[in-house]
């Protein structure tokens, strides 16, 4: 394991691991797209994804760590890295203190603790990296998204694009319960 690297267990025992993305990943980034649900991914993206672009893929596994952050979660066991989720942040070229962040968990482990874990290392991250703010766009009816930041202080506003904008220092964000372990 790398230093960053983080062990934890999900509700059901599940052990797993969050690593920062290494372009290793890049067979695994695509192998999680693919079990995800159309409903997932119009989730994620606000819009049907049928395939994850090149491009895309080549930025997230190429994150240099401080201006575009992101960590993947593996089943912790031996061989095959299994990828099961994912947490992005970029910080914003204009606002340098500002990141926008996005998480995803694969649906077959959705509601296991995961997508609290990977928001907790991305403000864990952005608050030893100079980030002052994280800031999420969730569509109105994503209430597993919205049952995550519900555990943290944040601020809301409703967008013209019709998607709420969720915003939390990362300085002051403190889980209010601890979900696994
Ligand atoms: C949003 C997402 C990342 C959440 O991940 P997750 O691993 O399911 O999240 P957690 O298990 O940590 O927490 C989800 C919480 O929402 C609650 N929740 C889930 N569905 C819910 C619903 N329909 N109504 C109310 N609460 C709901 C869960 O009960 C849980 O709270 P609890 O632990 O207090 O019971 C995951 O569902 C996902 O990847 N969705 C598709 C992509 C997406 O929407 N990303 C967000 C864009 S930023």
């Amino acid at each position: 394991m790398g230093s960053s690297d983080v062990k934890a267990r999900l509700k059901d025992g599940t052990g797993v691991v969050l690593v920062p993305v290494s372009p290793c990943d890049r067979q695994c980034i695509l192998d999680g797209f693919e079990q995800l649900s159309d409903r997932s991914r119009y989730s994620r993206y606000h819009m049907p994804m049928r395939t994850l672009p090149d491009d895309y893929v080549d930025c997230l596994t190429g994150a240099d760590n401080y201006n575009s952050v992101v960590v993947a979660c593996h089943l912790d066991q031996e061989g095959a890295r299994v990828g099961i989720g994912l947490a992005r942040y970029v910080r914003l070229q204009e606002e340098p203190g500002v990141a926008e962040f996005s998480v995803t968990v694969v649906d077959a482990y959705q509601n296991q603790g995961l997508g609290t874990l990977l928001l907790e290392y991305l403000i864990q991250h952005a608050r030893d990296n100079q980030v002052s703010l994280l800031r999420g766009y969730v569509l109105p009816g994503n209430e597993a998204m919205i049952g995550v930041l519900q555990r943290y202080a944040v601020c809301k506003r409703n967008e013209s694009d019709g998607t709420v904008c969720y915003e939390l220092d990362p300085s002051a964000a403190r889980c209010k319960d601890k979900v696994v372990g």
